[in-house]
């Protein structure tokens, strides 16, 4: 055994924590429930959400030939079923249906959860999964609010397990070249980086208050967030753009490119965030900007700037999502897929390493199985031999942090003056409000 999964073990098992958010599994001794895993053995896996992307990550984890997925959590019945179905046909093994995932958590054979339910939740779960002492894939973004992106830095430093951060880029060749190129001088010192996301999403309408159906437990599915009635238009995706649980666009897309900006610029927390946008395109229940850019400065001299159009799907140099670096001798282009592309001053392209997987960036539930797989075998190889993670959860905090940060200054208007050792908001009560949320009475996460 090596000695980060060691020293692992040793915290799990010292910790003596009882779960209690929800107030359920009364008596359960979370850290007990660490499994040792031998270096050819399978990792087992429990999924919870697997309606898009969890169905997608459940299929690719049960693809792995050194991967079990032995469980599966939804609160929508129907959603479970087909899942659990899909991953039986893949693996050749039935992974049990438990509706509840902190029943799944304290299966002794579990070593990791996957969780793909919605943003309000990846935060608490993974916090429930750690001081159950599993190790979690946590799918982006990894936090609802700056406040719960801390925590997760916490508890994986009390904890000491593995949690990936689901944004797969980071373990893709090409970008890593491409990022590799940047660090190496290929365009200079590269001072601005521009990133984006285009789309071209429907009106989800004005919904209306019906019971709530048979197949779903929405109490559960609201778990942390404050109860809200349950309205026709909500479940699934379109909680993405309602503040009590989504992020907005911000945080869906723009996290994915936040992250390899931050990356190639060489930043972490910056000095100054300002953002204008708004819901300019339907009238109808969407809360967050369907249009938003987000300007952030750096100590470094280096600025990065977001754009995201869930209503215009116009690309930009195109492609529907990327990210353009610009430095002293030329541009670097990470199209959004596996590839990149490298310009001189006067447009001439010098370098320009192309793709060889099919890719759809608007596919949301699998946009690039074949290359997940890196990031999933990345996770893996963390677990096992203590490899280092290619999105481990401080950066995945100070990638979230960034789009967080944009939409704070949007809701309050202002442009944000930030502590660069940590990215705190200074001297701005209204804002510093919005680092934290409200929660349900009895789901608080704690560290
Ligand atoms: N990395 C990527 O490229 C990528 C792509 C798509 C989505 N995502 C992320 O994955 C997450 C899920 O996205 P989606 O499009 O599949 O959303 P979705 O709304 O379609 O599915 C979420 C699922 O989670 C389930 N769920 C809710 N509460 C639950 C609970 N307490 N226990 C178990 N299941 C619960 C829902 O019933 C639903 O089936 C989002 O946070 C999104 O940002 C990442």
């Amino acid at each position: 055994m090596n000695s980060s999964r060691r020293q692992f073990l040793r915290n799990t098992l010292a910790g003596t924590t009882v779960l209690t958010v929800g107030g359920v599994l009364p008596g359960f001794s979370a850290g007990s429930y660490a499994r040792i895993l031998g270096a050819n053995e399978r990792v087992r896996v429990g999924m919870m959400g697997v309606n898009s992307r969890g169905l997608a990550l459940a299929t690719n984890f049960a693809l792995q030939p050194n991967c079990e997925v032995i469980s599966v959590s939804d609160v929508d019945s129907r959603a479970a079923d087909k899942c659990i179905a899909t991953v039986e046909t893949t693996q050749k093994s039935k992974p049990k249906a438990q509706p509840d995932f902190r029943r799944a958590l304290e299966d002794k054979n579990m070593d990791a959860l996957v969780v793909a339910a919605p943003d309000h939740w990846h935060a608490p779960a993974a916090i429930l999964a750690s001081k159950a002492g599993k190790h979690v894939y946590l799918e982006k973004p990894c936090s609802h609010n700056p406040n719960e992106g801390e925590m997760l830095v916490a508890i994986a430093k009390k904890y000491r397990n593995v949690i990936q951060m689901g944004n797969q880029r980071r373990s893709w060749p090409n970008v890593v070249a491409g990022i590799d190129a940047l660090k190496a001088g290929a365009i200079g010192r590269p001072y601005f980086a521009k990133g984006w996301y285009t789309n071209n999403r429907a009106s989800i309408g004005v919904g209306k208050e019906v019971a709530v159906p048979a197949w779903l437990n929405y109490d559960l599915w609201q778990g942390p967030a404050p109860r809200k009635p349950f309205k026709d238009n909500l479940i699934h995706y379109n909680w993405h753009w309602l503040w009590n649980w989504g992020t907005g666009e911000a945080l869906n897309n723009g996290t994915h490119m936040l992250d390899l900006m931050r990356w190639g610029l060489g930043v972490e927390y910056p000095t100054r965030v300002s953002s204008s946008g708004g819901r300019f395109r339907y009238k109808d229940d969407w809360e967050t900007p369907d249009t938003q850019v987000i300007n952030l400065d750096f100590a470094n001299n280096t600025t990065m700037s977001w754009e995201g159009r869930s209503c215009n799907g116009r690309t930009v140099e195109g492609s529907s999502v990327g990210v353009m670096f610009y430095g002293e001798k030329g541009s670097l282009l990470l199209d959004g897929g596996n590839s990149y592309k490298i310009f001189d001053l006067d447009n001439k392209v010098v370098k320009d390493v192309k793709n060889d997987l099919v890719i759809d960036p608007r596919d949301k539930m699998n946009p690039s199985q074949a290359l997940d797989a890196l990031h999933i075998q990345n996770f893996f190889d963390g677990i096992k031999k203590g490899t280092p993670l290619a999105a481990e959860i401080v950066g995945g905090h100070q990638s979230t942090l960034l789009a967080q940060l944009g939409n704070i200054a949007l809701r309050v208007g202002e442009t944000l003056h930030l502590d660069p050792a940590n990215g705190h908001i200074k001297n701005n009560p209204q804002a510093q409000q919005l680092w934290g949320r409200e929660y349900q009475s009895g789901w608080e996460p704690t560290v």
